[in-house]
């Protein structure tokens, strides 16, 4: 049984001269919802793409760990059992003539389309359908994901992303482009994912976008972990000032969180 999803301790990413990744150390069991916070360009996406093998640690010492699902080399199309990812960079990947349905069919492949060397089960068209289903979009499964809204593309991604199962999905951004009553409908299907036991990593610069099955958060600042904790103990006004060096002040009502 995997216990540890993420597992880094040490490690950095360095660009242009600049680190922007710092000494991150992050454990990440399978059991917990979390969201990572930060400003724009605090390193979120970067440490996505540690997580997807889009880049590596840039360099290793003896301290160095960078593990996920306990493996320090792995291949996320492996991991998708375990793993799920709708990054940013999937909405730009998926911008052509490729229909939802298709979309989520990818998802058992690991790949961007299908190709004729992929065999499609029966099995695996149930549980495409099973999926759209759950995310309430088979109305639009024969558009054109590049055609499709940004909302509505998103939620075949996730569709794809669920096929396999994982036990984690990791979302960046998930609420960007999305209107209001987009972006609550979207809070809503995660939680009735989380519900279905798959966790989530929600990696967002909103703390409208906190849910209230999330628990832990970890705040990125500056290429390093600023704070990371309980959500009822660090999602402090002073904590957020200071993430986001500006005077805010965080209120809560029924519908969740807000900065003002
Ligand atoms: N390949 C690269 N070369 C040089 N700098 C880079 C590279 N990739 C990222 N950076 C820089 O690293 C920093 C962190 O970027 P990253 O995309 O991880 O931030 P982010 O927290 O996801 O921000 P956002 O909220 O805007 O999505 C930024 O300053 C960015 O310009
Ligand atoms: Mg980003």
């Amino acid at each position: 049984m995997i216990h540890n999803i993420i597992n880094f301790s040490n490690v950095s990413v360095i660009r242009d001269n600049k680190k922007i990744l710092k000494d991150i150390n992050i454990d990440i069991n399978a059991n917990e919802n979390i969201i990572i916070l930060g400003p724009n360009g605090s390193g979120k996406s970067t440490f996505l793409k540690l997580l997807t093998r889009q880049i590596y640690p840039s360099y290793t010492d003896d301290n160095t760990i960078c593990k996920v699902c306990d493996q320090t080399v792995w291949d996320i199309s492996a991991l998708r059992h375990l793993m799920g990812i709708v990054s940013n960079d999937m909405q730009y990947d998926f911008n052509f003539e490729i229909t939802g349905y298709e979309t989520v069919l990818s998802g058992f492949f690991g790949s961007i389309g299908l190709f004729t060397n992929h065999k499609v089960t029966d099995t695996m068209i149930e549980k495409a359908k099973q999926m759209i289903d759950f995310l309430e979009i088979s109305h639009l499964q024969n558009k054109y994901m590049n055609i499709m809204s940004a909302g509505e593309n998103k939620k075949f991604l996730i569709a794809r992303a669920l096929v396999s199962e994982p036990k984690i999905l990791v979302l960046d951004e998930p609420t960007n482009n999305l209107d209001i009553a987009a972006s609550k409908k979207l809070k809503i299907i995660l939680q009735k994912i989380i519900a279905h036991k798959t966790n989530v990593i929600c990696i967002t610069h909103q703390v409208s976008d906190i849910i209230p099955e999330i628990s832990r958060i970890i705040m990125f600042k500056d290429g390093q972990v600023f704070r990371d904790g309980v959500v009822n103990e660090v999602l402090t006004s002073k904590n957020l000032s200071s993430l986001f060096n500006i005077d805010v002040e965080l209120m809560k009502n029924q519908e969740g969180y807000l900065i003002i």
